[in-house]
C-alpha cells in the first residue's frame, strides 16, 4: 500500500473515501460544502462513541465519521483501533484510496496510531488462497482492497506518517512469517528472508550458519534441540551498524543485542504435546520472526544505535535421533543442563543465542520468545511477560512497550525461583518439578545465560496470536516489532 501525508483539504485529495474523527463534545472542523458531516452528528447519526461509524456522501467522495471517544483518553493504541474500524468499514465499500484527516491538536502518536491501525488492519494473509498463486500480496494487503493511505493536516506530517509506515509494514512482514506453516517457513526459509532483508536494507548484514557452526561452537543445548528433525537448523546473525557519519559510530551509545526464539514447529519432541496443544505451534517462531523484521525497519529508519541479532531457528521434534528425556547436555558457556522435559526447548535455543550475543559484543540484551503456557494463564492476551535483572533497563522496556502498543508487564526473579531451576545431576534442569510459576522459572534459567549483562525478556506466548486485536482478531500480530523499535529508538536518545 502506498502511504503519503498531503497538507491538501482531504476533499481535494485523489481519495474516494475520507475517515474524519468526531471527538466527544467537540464538532467536526472542516465539513463537506454543504454541511453533510455535521448534519450527521446533528441527527444522531455520527456519534463520538468509540469506533462508531457513520457515512454519507458529499462533494463526489464517501466520508465516514468515526468516534474517537474523549480527548483525554485518545492515545495511539485508541486511534489504532478506530482506524481498524474504518478500515472494516471501507473494505464493504470497495474503498480504493483512503484519507486520513487529522483530528485539531493530534501529536505525532496518534498519527502515528491512525497509520498503524490502517495498515495493520488492511493486512490480509491470503498467500496460499487460489488465484494468488505467485505468493505475494500478503504483506501489502492489496487484491481488490485499500490501494494508498493519504493523511492529511494543515501542517506537514510526512516524517510521522513515514516513520508510522516503516515501522506496520515491517509488522506485517513479521505476520506473514508467523503465519506461513512449518513445511513452508522452515529455519532454511527463515534464514533466507534474513539475507533478503540484508539485501533490501543497506547498513544490515545476514550471517546464516547451520548445524557445524554449532557444533564448533559448542552449543549443546540449541543441538539438542535440533537434533531430532530431519529439517536442519539454521543459527541467524544479523548486524546494523549506521556506520561512519552516524552518531552512534563512535559514542558511548551501548550494542543492543536482540534475541529471538524461532522454532518453526514445537511439537513437544519426545515429551510430546498433545494434538490440541500442538495445533498452532507454527507460530512459536514469533520471537524470531518479531526481532529480524524489526531490525528491518531499525535500519530503515537510520536510527543511531548499533544492533545485533541472534536469531535460534530448529524444529522440535520426536524421532530415532531426538534427545531423551533425562539427557544432558552442554551449552557453550559450559553450564550443563538436564533435559528433562524435551517441551521446555526455548531454553535450550536460547541459552546458546544469549552467550552468542554477549561474546558479539551486546551491551544490552532483549529475548523475545514464545516461551510458556504459563504466561498465558498469568497475563491473557492483554501484556506480554517481562523479566529482567536490571530495573534501570527494564523501565526503558516497559515504557517502550507501552507508548509503541506492545503492552508488557514486569514480574519478578528471585532465588527463590532460581533455585527451582537447579539440576540434580547437572548444574541446571529445564524443568522444574511441579507447576509453580512457570513463567519465572523459564526466566530464571535464560538469567543465568545473560551472567550481568543487563537483560528482559519479554514472554510473548500470550499476545503472538490469536490475540483480539482490534486491527487483528486472528493469525499472528507480530508483536515485538513496535516495541523493539521504540526502544531502539529510545537507546538512541531520540
Ligand atoms: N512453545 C511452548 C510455549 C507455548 C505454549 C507457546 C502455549 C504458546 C502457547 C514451549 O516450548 C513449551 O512447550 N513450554 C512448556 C514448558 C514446560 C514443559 C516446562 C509449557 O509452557 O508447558
Ligand atoms: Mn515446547
Ligand atoms: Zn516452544
Amino acid at each position: 500500500m502506498r502511504v503519503d501525508a498531503t497538507t491538501d483539504d482531504p476533499a481535494r485529495t485523489a481519495a474516494d473515501t475520507v475517515a474524519v474523527a468526531l471527538l466527544e463534545g467537540e464538532r467536526i472542523p472542516h465539513d463537506t460544502s454543504d454541511g453533510a458531516l455535521n448534519a450527521l452528528v446533528a441527527a444522531g447519526e455520527a456519534r463520538a462513541r468509540a469506533r462508531h461509524l457513520a457515512l454519507t456522501h458529499a462533494d463526489g467522495k464517501r466520508w465516514l465519521v468515526v468516534g474517537l471517544g474523549r480527548r483525554e483518553d485518545l492515545d495511539a493504541d485508541r486511534a489504532a483501533a478506530a482506524a481498524a474500524a474504518v478500515v472494516g468499514r471501507a473494505r464493504e465499500l470497495g474503498t480504493r484510496v483512503l484519507c486520513w484527516e487529522v483530528p485539531h491538536r493530534a501529536g505525532d502518536e496518534l498519527v502515528a496510531g491512525l497509520v498503524e491501525g490502517t495498515l495493520l488492519a488492511a493486512y490480509r494473509f491470503d498467500r496460499y488462497k487460489r488465484g494468488n498463486e505467485d505468493g505475494d500480496g500478503d504483506a501489502a494487503g492489496d487484491g481488490d482492497g485499500l490501494v494508498a493511505l493519504l493523511v492529511s493536516d494543515h501542517h506537514d506530517r510526512s516524517r510521522a506518517v513515514e516513520a508510522a509506515a516503516i515501522v506496520a509494514e515491517a509488522q506485517n512482514r513479521a505476520r506473514d512469517l508467523q503465519n506461513r506453516p512449518a513445511n513452508d517457513l522452515t529455519p532454511t526459509a527463515l534464514g533466507e528472508r534474513a539475507r533478503a532483508l540484508a539485501h533490501e536494507v543497506e547498513q544490515v548484514t545476514a550471517e546464516v550458519h547451520g548445524r557445524e557452526f554449532l557444533a564448533e561452537r559448542e552449543m549443546g543445548a540449541f543441538l539438542a534441540v535440533a537434533q531430532g528433525s530431519a529439517t536442519p537448523p539454521k543459527l541467524i546473525v544479523l548486524r546494523y551498524d549506521p556506520g561512519e557519519g552516524s552518531d552512534a559510530a563512535d559514542d558511548e551509545r551501548p550494542v543492543l543485542g536482540l534475541v529471538g526464539k524461532a522454532v518453526t514447529f514445537d511439537s513437544g519432541g519426545l515429551s510430546l504435546k498433545p494434538a490440541a496443544s500442538m495445533t498452532d505451534m507454527k507460530f512459536d517462531m514469533s520471537g524470531g520472526a518479531a526481532v529480524i523484521e524489526a531490525v528491518g525497519a531499525i535500519a530503515r529508519l537510520r536510527l543511531p544505535v548499533r544492533v545485533v541479532a541472534i536469531v535460534g531457528a530448529t524444529e522440535n521434534m520426536p524421532s530415532g535421533t531426538a534427545t531423551r528425556p533425562g539427557d544432558i547436555v552442554r551449552a557453550s558457556d559450559g553450564t550443563t543442563i538436564e533435559i528433562d522435559n524435551t517441551d521446555a526447548e526455548g531454553r535450550l535455543v536460547l541459552a546458546d543465542c544469549l552467550v552468542l550475543a554477549r561474546e558479539l559484543g551486546a551491551q544490552r540484551l532483549v529475548d523475545v520468545a514464545t516461551l510458556t503456557g504459563a504466561i498465558v494463564i498469568a497475563l491473557g492476551s492483554g501484556y506480554a511477560g517481562l523479566m529482567s535483572n536490571d530495573d534501570e533497563w527494564a523501565a526503558l522496556v516497559e515504557g517502550a512497550g507501552a507508548a509503541s502498543g506492545d503492552r508488557v508487564w514486569r514480574l519478578p526473579l528471585h532465588r527463590e525461583y532460581a533455585d527451582m531451576v537447579k539440576g540434580r545431576y547437572a548444574d541446571l534442569t529445564n524443568r522444574p518439578e511441579g507447576r509453580k510459576a512457570g513463567a519465572l522459572t523459564a526466566a530464571e534459567f535464560l538469567h543465568r545465560f545473560a551472567d550481568g549483562v543487563p537483560w528482559a525478556h519479554l514472554d510473548i506466548a500470550g499476545v503472538s496470536n490469536d490475540a483480539g486485536r482490534p486491527w487483528a482478531a486472528k493469525g499472528g500480530t507480530g508483536f515485538g516489532v513496535r516495541l523493539l523499535v521504540e526502544l531502539a529508538r529510545r537507546v538512541a536518545g531520540g
